[in-house]
């Protein structure tokens, strides 16, 4: 049996589970329940809030995981990353207020960022050589500059609706993002053996997609 975990709720959920559906895996799912067992493959399936699922592959907790790159690179743990999905394609970006001034990256010098992401945004400030301070919240990042947290904030985008409805304009791109499958590294060799077969599936899968 072989351990998966996938986001609970969130712009990963549906698409996880439909890749499970798709590669023949039936299971049970009940949205109140945090796990799952499939009930014709020997897997399991975990629900979890996609920014614990790198810490939990790596440690063995679950042995593999669908999350977002933007996720896995942040926490400095792409070295798990064993296949790219193909869903859930997004960027992580620099928004300020749509009225604000903006010509170029050199605005936000000595201006507060707020973002969950803080090693991708510190990584690409110092590629472009600019000194911000950066504020690093869980969540609702959207509302910072609007109740004064913040001048200009860094998270996800998909759709880009989260942005207008917070009167929020898009400016810089700093990553690019899709989802992935994640391993533990030092899997047994019954569990590997589970997860090649779950890889050839999806990979099928992906093949009659295109
Ligand atoms: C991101 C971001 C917004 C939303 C943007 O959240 O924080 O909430 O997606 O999407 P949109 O451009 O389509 O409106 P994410 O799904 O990464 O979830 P999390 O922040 O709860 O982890
Ligand atoms: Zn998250
Ligand atoms: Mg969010």
């Amino acid at each position: 049996m072989i351990r998966l975990a996938i986001q609970k709720s969130g712009r990963l959920s549906e698409d996880s589970l439909n890749l499970i559906r798709e590669c023949g895996i039936s299971f049970i799912n009940s949205s109140l329940k945090l796990k799952t067992e499939a009930t014709n493959f020997p897997l399991e399936i975990l629900f979890l809030r996609d920014d614990d699922i790198p810490g939990y592959v790596a440690d063995g907790v679950a042995d593999i995981g669908i999350v977002g790159e933007n996720v896995l690179v942040e926490e400095g743990k792409q070295q798990l990353s064993i296949q790219k999905l193909g869903f859930s394609k997004c960027r992580l970006s620099i928004a300020v207020p749509k009225a604000a001034e903006y010509r170029n990256i050199q605005d936000l010098q000595d201006k507060n960022l707020a973002t969950s992401y803080p090693n991708l945004l510190q990584a690409y400030l110092d590629e472009q050589g600019v000194k911000a301070h950066i504020h690093t919240i869980s969540g609702s990042v959207e509302i910072a500059p609007s109740i004064g947290l913040a001048d200009a904030i860094c998270d996800i985008v998909s759709s880009g609706s989260t942005l207008i409805s917070n009167g929020l304009r898009e400016v810089e791109s700093v990553f690019r993002s899709e989802a992935v499958l994640i391993s533990n590294q030092e899997l047994s060799a019954e569990k590997t053996r589970i997860l090649n077969q779950l890889v050839f599936r999806i990979q099928s899968v992906r093949k009659a997609q295109k």
